[in-house]
């Protein structure tokens, strides 16, 4: 049974926290062509082999990898322990097709954890409910299986409550083995893979027996299209957490059949990319991503910003310039991140608003000509205004230029046509 209370209260930093790492990382880094690799390119486990033998890391250093989420102000991290190729790594006992038996030998979900646990980072996992690996996982004619329209495949048998009991058992390895996690990261269902032809029921009291606090994503029952029992008054024991939005922002946020606000975390790639693709040069700039973590808080939401670690660990060169621009503004700005929600105040024309109990943040993305007006409060109302980045005090301007706005609230803040901070800068109106 779903239970609100206990539901709100492991909800918690989530909702504070607003901002993480995914990361994206195995044996398909190494062709670079994306994690799909061996289902758009219809390869067998033979073909995909050769990655396994040459799987060696050296440059893998999670501290440096934490270092910068940290850095960038991420909060959380999510790290593919297992991705839908089915290879591991991490040193399970349930399969051969682990990172230990490479040449590397190392468990890198151990060290992985270690090190963002040091930085203070939160720690989750991604694990594929999919296993292309595994023989008793359905090849022929399924949605997406490397092997689906192989005819050598028609026909065949697959055992797939052995299969359960393999997935269920290497949930529980991880559960039991890893010290806390703070988040887990199935993924995902499709067809009539989903809810409880995972036995995802039993699962899913397994979890939560051995980390009762962890936070669990909806794919149990959907994938990024769908919204799953979450959004409904009656979720199921596998609904999970929170809707789990793929690559778009929800255009007005997310609600439930009630029009209660819903808990949300858009999983956005960098380029077009979650795996390392070499030749995938779309970066989005660092500004836009800015501006869109400040729509992800201003709607309820979450961010969680995938990187794509090449084969030797080594996070792309862009994304590193990226996670440094953004961590320059957040270190001045995350009072309007953290801890911040949707304003009742609708979005103005000139930015956005995240708001924090009585601060109210104020986005601001778009010049005025002279005063900049803060939409939806009251001169009454306000006990001081704050640049946010540098502390400095604004006043409330009254003048003839303005006089003729009574209800909106003015201030002066930049004597040039332009922002002080060119992507957002954020003035904080303390209300009382
Ligand atoms: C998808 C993909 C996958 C990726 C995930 C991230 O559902 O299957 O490759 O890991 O989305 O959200």
């Amino acid at each position: 049974m779903f239970n609100r209370e206990m539901y709100n209260k492991r909800m918690e930093w989530f909702k504070n926290d607003r901002f993480g790492m995914f990361i994206h990382w195995g044996l398909y880094s190494i062709p670079a062509r994306g994690e799909w690799i061996r289902s758009t390119e219809r390869m067998s486990i033979k073909d995909y082999e050769q990655y396994f033998e040459e799987f060696n890391p050296e440059s893998f250093e999670p501290e440096v990898w934490a270092k910068l989420a940290k850095e960038a102000g991420m909060k959380y991290a999510v790290l593919t322990a297992k991705h839908h190729d089915g290879f591991c790594l991490f040193d399970t006992k349930l399969t051969e097709y682990k990172s230990t038996n490479t040449k590397s030998g190392r468990d890198f979900v151990r060290e992985y954890l270690e090190a963002f646990r040091k930085e203070g980072i939160k720690v989750g996992l991604y694990f594929s409910l999919i296993d292309w690996h595994h023989p008793d996982y359905p090849h022929y004619k399924d949605m997406h299986h490397p092997m689906r329209d192989n005819k050598e495949y028609e026909g065949k048998v697959h055992n797939f409550d052995n299969y359960l009991e393999f997935m269920h058992a290497q949930v529980k390895e991880l559960c039991t083995e890893y010290g806390k996690l703070d988040m887990m990261w199935f993924d995902f269902s499709y067809g009539d893979m989903k809810g409880e032809k995972w036995q995802a029921d039993k699962l899913m009291k397994m979890v939560r027996t051995y980390q009762p606090d962890i936070i669990v994503d909806n794919r149990l029952e959907v994938s990024g299209e769908g919204f799953g029992s979450i959004a409904t008054q009656n979720p199921t024991s596998y609904s999970g957490d929170y809707v789990s939005p793929e690559q778009i922002i929800p255009p007005n946020g997310l609600f439930d059949e009630e029009g209660n606000e819903l808990a949300w975390e858009a999983c956005i790639t960098m380029n077009d990319n979650w795996g390392y693709t070499a030749l995938d040069k779309n970066f989005k700039p660092a500004s836009t991503i800015i501006k869109k973590l400040v729509e992800c808080v201003s709607k309820n939401g979450n961010m969680l910003l995938n990187i794509g670690p090449d084969a030797n660990g080594r996070i792309p060169k862009e994304s590193v310039q990226i996670l440094k621009e953004i961590g320059s503004w957040m270190k001045y700005n995350n009072k309007s991140i953290y801890g911040c929600k949707a304003s009742s105040i609708p979005k103005p024309e000139n930015g956005r608003i995240t708001q924090n109990g009585k601060k109210i943040y104020y986005h601001v993305m778009e010049n005025s000509i002279g005063y900049i007006p803060l939409y939806g409060i009251k001169t009454g109302e306000v006990e001081k205004i704050r640049l946010l980045y540098d502390g400095t005090e604004l006043k409330i301007v009254n003048n003839w230029i303005v006089n003729n706005y009574p209800d909106i609230v003015f201030v002066n803040i930049s004597k040039t046509p332009y922002l002080p901070d060119s992507i957002d800068t954020v003035v904080e109106v303390t209300i009382k």
